[in-house]
């Protein structure tokens, strides 16, 4: 399918590792000028830069000044900006909501929601000057599904989908459609790294890492084909909400979590 993606000027945030980085290697095929920004770059971004026309800018997204700095960066080269994407969100796995303070609150509030909200807030002027911009978010099935072991998160998630479905109702009628994507477990580095939650499970489980993502996720967590998602399949997802080809899809929430809800 031909995306027409070819020369459009997207940003990513969270864009180093992960689902982020899937979504810069997928539009840069495509031909788009892509900004990418997070707190630091990684062998893998670099090696998008080098064979693509991707900017990488470090900057930390969770500050009131970041998404400023991301947008202008990209307007000063580029000229113009159509898609945003909101990809950065972070959680921790937590033992209890009693051990949550306000300043954890606050942190995860900070990468989860608030980047978006500032990031939406430097960017809409100029994709309202753009033909067919977008905006997709990164949500998460936490957003409707909440777990106690990522509560915070959890919350922050449902008010991402919620700006969501705000920002499509103000802005769409103006040329800027706005759609959130709600992933299921990715295996992404905030699965993988170490302290994450596949270490996390297989404590509980008594099993290794590897183990607890391949089986015991996919087992207990009831997912229909067997499988966490990979990084690529949100960002194939990612690219057709972000082109022209969705271009009467805004408001709407795309779930990609192998059958694991399993209401409708
Ligand atoms: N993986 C999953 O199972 C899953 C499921 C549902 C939804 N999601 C959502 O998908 C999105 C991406 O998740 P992921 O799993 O790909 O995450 P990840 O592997 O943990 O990667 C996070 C990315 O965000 C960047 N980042 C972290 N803090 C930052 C900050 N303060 N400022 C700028 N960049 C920052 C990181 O780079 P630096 O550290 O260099 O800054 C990295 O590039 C998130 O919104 C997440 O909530 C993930």
């Amino acid at each position: 399918m031909e995306l027409h993606l070819k020369n459009k000027v997207a940003i990513v945030t969270g864009a180093s590792k992960g689902i982020g980085l899937a979504i810069v290697e997928a539009l840069s095929r495509e031909g788009a000028h892509v900004v990418a920004g997070s707190r630091s770059s990684t062998p893998e971004l670099d090696a998008l830069r080098d064979k693509y026309d991707v900017t990488v800018v470090p900057v930390d997204l969770s500050t009131a000044d970041g998404a400023d700095s991301l947008v202008e960066r990209a307007v000063d080269r580029h000229g113009r900006l159509d898609i945003l994407v909101n990809n950065l969100g972070a959680g921790s796995p937590r033992p209890s909501f009693l051990e949550l303070d306000d300043s954890e609150w606050q942190r995860i509030f900070d990468l989860t929601f608030f980047s978006a909200v500032r990031a939406g807030r430097a960017a809409l002027p100029h994709l309202l000057k753009s033909e067919g911009a977008a905006i997709v978010n990164i949500s998460s099935i936490n957003a409707r599904l909440p777990f106690p072991m990522v509560v915070d998160y959890s919350a922050a998630k449902a008010a991402l989908t919620s700006l969501t479905k705000s920002l499509s109702e103000e802005f769409a009628p103006r040329g800027v459609r706005v759609n959130a994507i709600a992933p299921g477990p990715v295996r992404t580095p905030f699965w993988t790294a170490p302290g994450g939650f596949a270490d996390v499970t297989a404590a509980a489980a008594g099993t290794t890492a590897q183990e607890a993502i391949d089986v015991v996720v996919p087992q207990s967590m009831g997912i229909s084909t067997g499988r966490v998602t990979e990084p690529h399949e949100v960002a194939d997802l990612a690219l057709f909400l972000a082109s022209p080809v969705a271009g009467n899809i805004t408001g709407a929430e795309f779930v990609i979590d192998g059958g694991q809800i399993k209401t409708t």
